[in-house]
């Protein structure tokens, strides 16, 4: 499996102590975010993701910002990308359970770092329930 991460710099280290996580488990990481504290503009490293999803070249997402809204918003705008915003375990489980989100938001400025670690893992162990929930899916993207 390839996960591709990205990160403004309200996330670097909670990119960083994910990643290990994610390798740890045998998990190829791909890096779009940043590495310094220095500030950016979230779009510049979501879209690069949201496009490496899209297209297959990784498998699925994980992307922090301060509050995961700004990243949310940007991935949302492109039609494959699913991207849910998780703050506890019940939301982590559930964005994969219920909307098979194929990235995973965090919100670096407002949840520890290890909690970060716990609902990455979280959302990667969940199954997508299928069923009525498949139909919605299926009604989100605009033709
Ligand atoms: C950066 O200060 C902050 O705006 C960003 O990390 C994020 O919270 C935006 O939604």
């Amino acid at each position: 499996m390839k996960i591709g991460i990205c990160n403004d710099h309200a996330g670097v280290e909670y990119k960083n102590a994910i990643s290990d996580f994610l390798r740890g488990r045998g998990i190829e990481v791909v890096n779009f975010g940043t590495d310094s504290t220095d500030s950016i503009d979230y779009p510049d490293v979501a879209h690069p993701l949201a496009e490496a999803v899209e297209s297959g070249a990784v498998d699925c997402g994980i992307a922090l910002c301060g509050t995961g809204n700004g990243m949310a918003i940007t991935l949302n705008h492109h039609q494959g990308i699913r991207a849910g915003l998780a703050w506890d375990d019940e939301i982590a489980a559930l964005v994969k359970q219920h909307n098979n989100a194929n990235v995973l938001v965090l919100p670096a400025r407002f949840i520890s770092c290890g909690k970060a670690v716990r609902l990455t893992g979280i959302w990667l162990d969940e199954e997508f329930q299928g069923g009525r929930h498949l139909r919605r899916i299926e009604k989100i993207p605009i033709h």
